[in-house]
């Protein structure tokens, strides 16, 4: 079948159809009621680190308009929604034996009203917003934080546990840990030495980035993953049986396709870059339970090479082992994008993306871009992704939990046709999903469910609201912030009506 061709058929009888949202990057209200602050309130005010001096201190006011979500949610005929809590609203102090009611009552209220709607809840407890006192006291570079995270795991299935019946713990670790505590552009802002000598970044030099010398992108995936598999195990004994809900995490990949496919170095260069990005947390989970056998040895002969005594990954313990692997209920996966890969030689070297990687990645010139540098437009690789996921981890069910296109803002529009009228946007979420669709019946992969990312345009971290990923306009400008159904609402609603496609 011609990869271009799209074709017709359904998904399952039960599949769930949502849109994905976060609560710093919609929520707003960042010092009301009660709530403390995270570490990206702290980021996002210090001055330099947003592209376009914003923030989320109200973003789409979501806080307060959250009915409003939850009726162009029922419009779109979606039957979830994924969102997450803020940490800092419910445990503004990080301890769970002092809540904070105002929060409480705002999550029951809209878990309360998506319901009434026939809207089911799909929950992430950690989507980056850690609580800056947790941060303070070592946040994810502390082992202190499995047991603080499992404390709110806890308090969170007991409070909404009930009515939520699907769970994710951590979103993205893989971003959260490689541009939070590696690159530095995201909250908290800690640079790895190794990343600012890979970037030859002077603004590193210039003490705007904290400085790691330890390599703290590598300790937090460690902690992450506890983290994670505490929660799991949580559910797993004392709520599973109640509350009959499942529990799992939200891994980011793109697809990796060899340069060229015939030269077995590419094909290789591809392989190591899985393993490194996506095996990297997947492995531990839903594979042997460790990371990566490449990703060990090939992070210990580095270590070695630069005199070091000991690895700069860290290791588990064959109890940890255990303990991690198989803490999933499904396989959540955030999907966008894909790059070519060739292995590292004397040619390329400038294109080095990554301090211990020795892949290089780049986009075909003739794939499509969409508004945010990172994201080319390649809907075959999301295939080719959720076939290999199968494969890999032995056939899980799959929940896609994000997937969507972003349009670069122009600051001088409103909300006429310009904006409205996203084709890119409605072309994107058309073939990606009609992959999704051939990876199912023709692959034969289990997929369960499509979120796409995101209901509404939001703070899109580094870069503000420069860039737009909603499906629903917002007038940032407007104090209302009026949402507008863009062209891709009715795209989606379409697919979602049909089940698929005519
Ligand atoms: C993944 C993240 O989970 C989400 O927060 C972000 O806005 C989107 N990707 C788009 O970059």
């Amino acid at each position: 079948m011609d990869e271009k061709e799209a074709i017709s058929g359904h998904f399952r009888d039960d599949f769930l159809w949502g849109t994905a949202t976060a609560s710093y990057q919609i929520e707003g209200g960042w010092n009301e009621d009660g709530k403390s602050q995270s570490v990206w309130d702290k980021h996002a005010h210090t001055e330099g680190k947003i592209d376009d001096q914003t923030n989320g201190d109200i973003a789409c006011d979501s806080y307060h308009k959250y009915k409003d979500d939850v009726q162009i949610m029922k419009n779109l005929k979606v039957n979830s929604y994924r969102l997450s809590l803020s940490w800092s609203r419910l445990l503004p102090t990080g301890d769970s034996s002092a809540p904070n009611a105002a929060g409480v009552a705002y999550y029951n209220k809209l878990i309360d009203n998506l319901l009434e709607n026939n809207i089911k809840p799909c929950v992430t407890l950690y989507h980056w917003d850690l609580p800056q006192c947790l941060h303070e006291n070592g946040g994810w570079q502390s082992d202190d934080i499995v047991e603080k995270f499992k404390e709110y795991a806890n308090f969170c299935f007991n409070a909404f546990g009930d009515r939520v019946k699907l769970w994710i713990t951590i979103n993205e670790p893989h971003v959260n840990a490689t541009l939070g505590y590696g690159l530095g552009h995201h909250a908290p802002g800690i640079m790895g030495r190794k990343y600012a000598v890979c970037f030859r970044r002077l603004d590193y030099l210039k003490n705007i980035y904290i400085p790691d010398p330890m390599n703290a992108c590598y300790m937090v995936s460690r902690t992450m993953l506890l983290a994670h598999a505490a929660a799991w195990h949580e559910y797993d004994t004392n709520y599973r049986s109640k509350q009959n809900g499942m529990v799992s995490i939200s891994l980011n990949s793109d697809w990796a396709e060899p340069k060229d496919a015939s030269n077995p170095k590419d094909a290789a260069a591809a392989i190591e870059y899985l393993q490194c990005s996506l095996g990297w947390f997947a492995n531990p989970i839903f594979g042997s339970g460790d990371f990566p056998v490449y990703m060990r040895e090939h992070i210990a002969q580095k270590s070695k090479e630069e005199g070091l005594s000991k690895s700069r990954l860290p290791e588990f313990s064959e109890e940890e082992i255990k303990y991690i692997k198989g803490t999933y209920d499904f396989f959540g996966l955030n999907h966008y994008t894909t790059r070519l890969c060739e292995q590292l030689n004397e040619h390329n070297e400038m294109h080095k993306f990554h301090p211990d990687l020795d892949v290089i990645l780049l986009p075909d010139p003739t794939w499509d871009r969409a508004g945010s540098l990172w994201l080319y437009i390649v809907p075959w690789g999301l295939r080719r992704l959720l076939k290999y996921i199968s494969k890999t981890y032995g056939n899980p069910k799959i929940i896609i939990t994000e997937n969507g296109c972003s349009t670069k803002h122009d600051p001088n529009a409103t909300s006429g046709l310009a904006v409205l009228e996203d084709t890119q946007r409605c072309n994107y979420l058309k073939s990606y999903i009609n992959e999704a669709l051939k990876a199912v019946v023709q692959d034969g992969v289990d997929l369960r469910g499509y979120f796409a990312w995101s209901l509404l345009d939001n703070f899109e971290w580094k870069a503000g609201y420069t860039e737009r990923f909603g499906i629903h306009y917002v007038d940032f400008k407007d104090p209302e912030r009026k949402r507008t159904p863009r062209k891709s609402a009715a795209v989606f609603r379409e697919i979602i009506v049909e089940n698929g496609f005519k």
